[in-house]
């Protein structure tokens, strides 16, 4: 028996393989498409994995506006398949899930400064927070799960390997120009992937079963936290803060389409103490998060 980590190839999925070692049997969309509801159910059953870790999601949140259907069922419907089949497996369902399921009308207000609790009435703004909270309602159907809402994800990506991540990006950007822009009024608790990698195989470990907000610890905006990477990558670029609406607007005279740009969240911290309260790895604060990630790269 084995542990199954859907989204293998992915940031999370990959951590997580490696973690759980010979324990894991990874799959991604190459050896098997999520959507595809009678394949995946069929390989559950023949797997008949001791729990199953889903970090496999459509994560582009821009193009989730436009591909609404294949995010939902990548996000949802899958879902769904796999909680029917951890149901009939009697087996552990994790459910990796976002701060995106929050930042709408019911508690999004501007202003808000307030983290989170796994209590508040999620409110998602685009298709793909939508989509995600579908997913962790399908999720709690089964009784065995484990919702691990997390925030921001960036990872070292290891030879081979090609991740999208906001540090990345920003390292890249950093080494090639004098300025970036970057957004100072969205705050949210960015988190490195090894970090969140250990409170799930712990939550896992511990049968906490119910909706857990894991991320590292204090918050930033996406600014704040462009600047703090380029201090500790010894990078002089500056960091000029900009508003959404005027990203929105430069995004929109470099060709987009409105449609084409999600909403995004002015505030989605978390607030973790529920599971900080079980005892397990503490996350770090953020500005460890990426020396850690800035060590795994060099
Ligand atoms: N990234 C973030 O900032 C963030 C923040 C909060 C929560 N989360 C959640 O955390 C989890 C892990 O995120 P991550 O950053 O590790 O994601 P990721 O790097 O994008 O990995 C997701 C993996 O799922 C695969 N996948 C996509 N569609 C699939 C399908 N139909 N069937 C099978 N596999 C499929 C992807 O393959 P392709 O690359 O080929 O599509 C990718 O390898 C996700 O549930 C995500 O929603 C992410």
């Amino acid at each position: 028996m084995s542990i199954l980590v859907t989204g293998a190839a992915g940031q999370l999925g990959s951590e997580l393989c490696t973690r759980l070692g010979q324990r894991a049997t990874g799959i991604d969309v190459g050896h098997l498409d999520l959507t595809n509801a009678t394949e995946l159910a069929a390989y559950l059953e023949s797997a008949s994995p001791e729990a199953v870790i889903n970090c496999a999601a459509f994560t582009q949140v821009d193009r989730a506006e436009n591909e609404a259907a294949r995010c939902h069922a990548i996000n949802a419907d899958a879902v769904r398949v796999l909680a029917e089949a951890c149901r009939k497996l009697d087996v552990p369902l994790v459910q990796i899930s976002t701060d995106y399921v929050f930042g709408g009308v019911f508690g999004g207000e501007q202003g808000r400064t307030a983290p989170y609790t796994e209590d508040d009435a999620p409110a998602p703004l685009g298709a793909y927070g939508a989509s995600k909270l579908a997913g962790e309602r399908h999720a709690a159907t089964w009784r065995r799960h484990v919702i691990v809402r997390s925030c921001g994800l960036y990872a070292a990506a290891r030879p081979g390997q090609q991740f999208a991540n906001f540090a990345q990006t920003m390292l890249r950007l950093g080494r090639e120009r004098d300025t970036v822009q970057v957004v100072a009024d969205q705050v949210c608790s960015p988190t490195y992937v090894p970090n969140l990698a250990a409170a799930v195989l712990f939550l896992l470990e511990a049968k906490a079963y119910g909706t857990f907000h894991v991320v590292d610890r204090g918050a930033t905006s996406w600014h704040g936290f462009a600047e703090e990477l380029f201090r500790q990558a010894d990078l002089s670029t500056r960091v000029e803060a900009i508003s959404t609406e005027q990203y929105i607007a430069a995004r929109i005279r470099s060709g987009a389409s409105v449609g084409e740009i999600a909403a995004r969240p002015a505030y989605s911290v978390l607030d973790t103490a529920k599971y900080g309260r079980l005892g397990g790895p503490e996350m770090p604060a953020w500005q460890d998060g990426i020396a850690a990630y800035l060590a795994a790269t060099r």
